[in-house]
């Protein structure tokens, strides 16, 4: 009875929600109806507009724009006075609606968290939570209503530049992390007041450049993008994310802001997005060096009929697209449905009723920026989680606080660097470098010396092309042997030398692309020399890419990857090397030896002739100079202690209406506290098409105390098991399959169970 009554109340409960959100469809269509009714084609129009407030737009003509109705959103200014102005005008407007304020949020706000390739070496799901509402808590306190992010695009190629701006090489990774942004960045509800809008990017492929030279062409079947790279901007998209960013690039001959396959038919008849699609940085403009458009008007036709609603930073749609339609070139339904989605997200987000949430006209710079504003604490948790330890000879690490250490290294002492690229709300001022983290956390200050050592590198070109618009990098005039001198006496007096080298900032940054991936000359001599003192050498990397340091790993007793990790990275760094926290980050891409295997990845298909292969001799698929594998593997990071993983499966069949349970047995068999990421790895052994020899499908982490046994269970289901088939159905195929447990991506724990046929 009791149960009865229980589902009655849910089933009113339920259909009373029903009815509240059919009521609310309604309101919403009615008003954006009249709205739309009452609107010119220049109005319309201007809602398609995002524009740049900055030198090319400036404050004052933009704000006669938007009083005129022809802009709808701004972005890259976070002076709020001026954010309050702008919508204030926005309300002078014919139809009043509100603009949409946007920012690149895209590893933190005001306070810096690591990059994305970093927050990705977390492996974990709190932590990746953490930066998105923190971010989000700060910006919208900014008075900002939409962000860019998050960038999904799957990374293979380590000479691009954007790969740090994106969690990496796996699509499971990349879609739980995106998906984790997209929730806790736009909430359960956009109408909460911390509620950022996110636009997923960059739709599509744009990881996929040929030859990772930015900006550059992709190519790829069908069956690779469904199965591997549009996995992440679906998951984020059905995780709601209510915008889609449109990438630069071309995808299999047409480029994506005039790809009507990609926009219209995958985008939203396929999967069924209803949110507000915008194109990247001047892409409209770049569709006639693309070679698809012949003039700026033709330009604005193509992409607006691809499926393109908002252009971002184009002054093309209001100079052309009333023509357009007067031409008959493009339809006013077409311009309808466009405003549409606009509107729909703003009224969504409440901007109608309360246009100025979160905007104080007279927050100042100074306030804005105050230390007591930022979240250090959340930073430095974050920070030191996606620290990734690569080498621990001899446990060099930790080191006593009572050590006589030399701090080395062009980038041992650099707030900007430490914030890693697109940071623009961060403050450098406001950055622990690794110097200061370590002096800090010392039992004795004094005993921590410092060298500069070395320039990022010789190279004036490289100084030319990372200060082309302002002086970011310096350049130290003195001679390269008196710096490494310098350096080396430092280092002879020390107990243990920890040399910070890498990239600049600036190298692993929107078109920044390299074709070598090494340590550059300058730092690699320095490196030799403290390696010729005998010192325990501890490396320490400051990059946004993987590199290539076979090198160095001979050379350094322990090596430790740090990426940039944002204001609280010297501090986080500190931790690690002291033993406060026992590092637990992973790779969320391969590290290579060379240039020459890129693209290096675990998830790669088997082929014919495997390596190994009994009497194939030398007709294996391999390089004769180099190895197949990297020299770090996705998902490698070791600890200060060690783990042993076994692991057991509840049955060895499966059907389509059964699960398997994956019990994982942990033991710490260390005499550390530490975390372990657990990795489920899956491979179908024969299907229609070739599959993986792995694929990720599953991560936990478990923290347990010196000798401590303890357990991690994972769920095989049905969908886990589907792929795209020899005729592109998204289905399981019965028969055999392989599951692999363990600590990272190479491991040989391995289970097999049949999916039988019924
Ligand atoms: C980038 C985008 C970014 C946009 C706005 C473009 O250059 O490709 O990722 O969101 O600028 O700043």
């Amino acid at each position: 009875m009791i149960k009865k009554i229980t589902v009655f109340l849910f089933f009113i409960a339920f259909s009373g929600s029903v009815l509240a959100q059919q009521t609310n469809n309604e309101e919403k269509k009615r008003f954006i109806d009249d709205l739309l009714s009452k609107m010119t084609i220049e109005e319309k129009v201007g809602q398609l507009r995002l524009i740049s407030v900055g030198d090319s737009h400036p404050l004052n003509q933009t704000l006669n724009e938007i009083e005129a109705g022809e802009i709808g959103g701004i972005f890259n200014t976070i002076v709020e006075p001026d954010l309050s102005q702008m919508q204030d005008r926005a309300l002078k407007s014919p139809n009043k609606i509100p603009l949409l304020l946007g920012f690149d949020i895209i590893h933190g706000h005001r306070t810096v968290f690591p990059i994305n390739l970093g927050i990705a070496a977390t492996w974990d799901r709190n932590a990746i939570g953490k930066v998105a509402q923190v971010s989000a808590d700060e910006a919208t306190s900014d008075g900002l209503n939409i962000t860019w992010a998050p960038m999904v695009d799957i990374t293979r190629d380590p000479r691009w530049g954007r790969v740090s701006e994106g969690f990496g090489e796996d699509p499971y990774l990349t879609s739980e992390a995106g998906r984790i942004f997209v929730e806790k960045m736009q909430k359960q509800s956009l109408k909460d007041k911390k509620s950022l809008v996110t636009s997923v990017k960059h739709f599509a492929l744009y990881g996929a450049v040929e030859g990772g030279r930015e900006y550059n062409s992709t190519d790829m079947s069908e069956r690779k993008m469904f199965q591997e790279y549009l996995v992440p901007y679906k998951a984020a998209i059905d995780a709601g994310s209510r915008a889609v960013m449109v990438s630069l690039v071309s995808v299999n001959g047409i480029p994506a802001t005039a790809n009507h396959w990609l926009l219209t038919e995958v985008l939203r008849d396929k999967w069924h997005f209803n949110g507000v699609v915008v194109s990247d940085h001047g892409a409209i403009r770049e569709l006639i060096n693309h070679g698809v458009a012949s003039d700026p008007k033709d330009a604005v036709r193509v992409a607006i009929n691809a499926g393109i609603d908002m252009s971002m930073n184009d002054e093309y749609f209001l100079k052309f697209l009333p023509q357009l339609i007067k031409e008959g070139a493009v339809t006013e339904t077409r311009i309808n449905q466009a405003c549409r989605h606009v509107l729909e997200l703003k009224y969504d987000m409440g901007l109608f009723s309360d246009p100025h949430r979160n905007l104080d006209p007279k927050l100042d710079i100074d306030t804005m920026f105050a230390d007591n504003r930022l979240h250090r604490q959340e930073a430095r948790e974050v920070a030191r989680r996606s620290i990734v330890l690569l080498k621990n000879n001899n446990n060099v690490l930790p080191i006593s606080k009572n050590a006589k250490i030399a701090v080395v290294g062009p980038l041992a002492d650099s707030k900007r660097d430490i914030l890693g690229s697109w940071s623009a709300a961060g403050r450098a001022s406001l950055a622990v470098t690794p110097l200061e983290g370590i002096k800090h956390a010392a039992n004795n200050a004094q005993s921590v010396d410092y060298a500069f050592g070395a320039n990022l590198s010789n190279d004036a070109n490289l100084y030319r092309f990372l200060n082309l618009y302002a002086e970011i990098t310096k350049f130290d005039n003195r001679p390269a042997d008196k710096m490494i001198t310098e350096a080396v006496d430092k280092a002879k007096k020390a107990d243990v030398v920890i040399a910070f080298v890498g990239e600049a900032q600036g190298m692993a940054h929107e078109s920044s692309s390299r074709t070598d991936i090494s340590l550059p000359a300058s730092q690699k001599q320095l490196i030799k020399a403290l390696k010729a003192t005998g010192k325990p050498l501890v490396i320490a990397l400051m990059n946004g890419r993987p590199l290539t340091l076979t090198e160095e790993y001979a050379q350094a007793d322990a090596m430790l990857e740090t990426w940039y990790l944002g204001t609280e990275g010297g501090n986080a760094i500190a931790d690690v090397l002291f033993g406060d926290y026992n590092p637990s980050g992973k790779l969320p891409m391969s590290f290579p030896y060379n240039v020459g295997q890129i693209p290096v990845y675990y998830s790669h298909l088997n082929t014919g002739r495997p390596r190994g292969t009994e009497n194939m001799g030398k007709y294996t698929t391999s390089y004769f100079d180099s190895p197949n594998e990297p020299l770090f593997p996705f998902g490698f990071g070791l600890s200060y202690t060690d783990f042993n993983i076994d692991f057991v499966l509840s049955s060895t069949e499966m059907t389509k209406d059964s699960e398997i349970v994956v019990t994982a047995n942990i033991e710490n068999i260390g005499d550390k506290l530490g975390t372990q990421t657990v990795q489920l790895y899956l491979q179908d052994i024969t299907a229609s098409v070739s599959r993986p020899v792995k694929q990720l499908v599953g991560f936990e982490n478990i923290t347990l105390k010196p000798h401590e046994k303890g357990q991690v269970k994972f769920v095989i289901k049905y969908d886990m098991l589907k792929f795209w088939n020899d005729k592109m159905q998204y289905v399981a195929e019965p028969g055999k399959f392989n599951v692999f447990v363990g600590s990272d991506s190479t491991t040989q724990n391995k289970q097999t169970f049949i999916l039988l046929d019924k």
